[in-house]
């Protein structure tokens, strides 16, 4: 094989799984400030099917319009295989990888590296090589594999960029639904580490054993229970699950307590103000952040946080990836896998 090319899974049209097609395309060459991943694992995130059916449950004023063929994938995690020139206003001789005017990471080849890339955006990682900008990546900590190296990027930025924007006061009681996915599972677990004195987690029943050993303090079996009926007095809303029936959960906080929307939801306004409730503006959105996950990373590789894989598939199987993602009830994250 010579090496101007690579393996990847493109799409060619926007549709079902079956449009993710193995084939060999251009390998990347990365530009100024950019790196040459070799990547050995690839995560997979809602944004990534969302692309291949071109972005249906978004409102379409905020639908990107991305041109075929192209690679999906925000996630990877592999090692540095070759670094682009030095970016404009960087001295002669700057170590390539470097980000103008700034202490990014100097990577070199062979680092073991791992980030969410070109997010928002188009990230290209369900391939034997991605490029990303140098401050996007964080280094793979000794600890981690690239399995989970894949997992965490996104969903753990989602969770811990979002929790650094509400800034909940320790000692708060907050409830995460949507607890067991990949958001879900960081968020219960960042709460806790960020001082929440009591998390209620919301998931149907198979992952109650999951999230009592992830640490929530009670666990609410969503196609069992009426959340709004039996939890009370809660802080802060975590949701990741959002939808047309969003405000449902709304009675279980208390007054002055704060929603936190991740996805798309109806939260009636109207309802909100009545109950003296503060819903986040939803246009927030995750974005790469090298040194956001280099403080993710730490706690991982320290065991304050754990992060779940529910799944392994080849990168040849990424429409069977797909299907089992897009059938939900998953439990942590799935990953490809792309190169030992
Ligand atoms: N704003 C952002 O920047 C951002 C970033 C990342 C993700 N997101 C969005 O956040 C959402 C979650 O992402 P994810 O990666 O965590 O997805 P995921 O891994 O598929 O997890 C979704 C979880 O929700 C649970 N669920 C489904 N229906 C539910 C219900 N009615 N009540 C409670 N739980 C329910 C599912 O399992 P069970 O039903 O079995 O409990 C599953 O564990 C997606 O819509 C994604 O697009 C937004």
């Amino acid at each position: 094989m010579d090496d101007r090319t690579m393996w990847a899974v493109r799409m060619h049209a926007f549709g079902e799984p079956e449009v993710l097609v193995r084939e060999r395309v251009p390998r990347p060459v990365p530009g100024p400030g950019e790196v040459l991943v070799r990547v050995h694992a690839a995560g997979i995130n809602p944004p990534d099917w969302y692309t291949r059916r071109n972005f249906p449950s978004i409102p379409a004023e905020l639908r990107p319009r991305w041109a075929l063929p192209l690679i999906p994938g925000s996630d990877i995690s592999g090692t540095v295989a070759a670094l682009g020139p030095a970016p404009d206003g960087l001295p002669e001789g700057s170590t390539a990888g470097a980000t103008a005017g700034s202490a990014e990471p100097r990577w070199q080849v062979g680092d073991r590296v791992h980030g969410l890339v070109n997010f928002p955006g188009r990230g290209a990682g369900y391939a034997e090589y991605a490029v990303a900008p140098a401050g996007h990546l964080a280094r793979l900590p000794a600890e981690l594999d690239h399995l989970t190296g894949a997992a965490l990027p996104m969903a753990g930025l989602t969770a811990h960029q979002y929790l650094a924007h509400l800034r909940p006061a320790p000692g708060i009681t907050a409830l995460v639904n949507g607890a067991a996915g990949g958001v879900g599972h960081l968020a219960v677990q960042l709460l806790r580490a960020g001082g929440a004195d009591r998390v209620i987690a919301v998931a149907s029943g198979r992952h109650e054993e999951f999230l009592r050993g992830l640490g929530v303090d009670r666990f609410v079996d969503y196609t069992a229970t009426r959340v709004e009926d039996a939890v009370r007095d809660v802080d802060l809303l975590f949701d990741t699950v959002g939808g047309p029936d969003a405000h449902r959960l709304l009675p279980a906080l208390r007054r002055g307590g704060r929603v936190a929307p991740v996805f798309f939801g109806d939260y009636r306004p109207a309802l909100a103000a009545e109950l003296g409730l503060a819903v986040e503006e939803r246009t927030w959105q995750v974005r790469s952040d090298g040194a956001g996950l280099a403080a993710l990373d730490a706690l991982v590789a320290a065991g304050a946080v754990r992060v779940a894989v529910a799944g392994v598939f080849p990168l040849a199987e990424a429409a069977a990836a797909h299907r089992r993602a897009e059938q939900g009830h998953l439990q942590g994250k799935l990953v490809l896998h792309v190169a030992d």
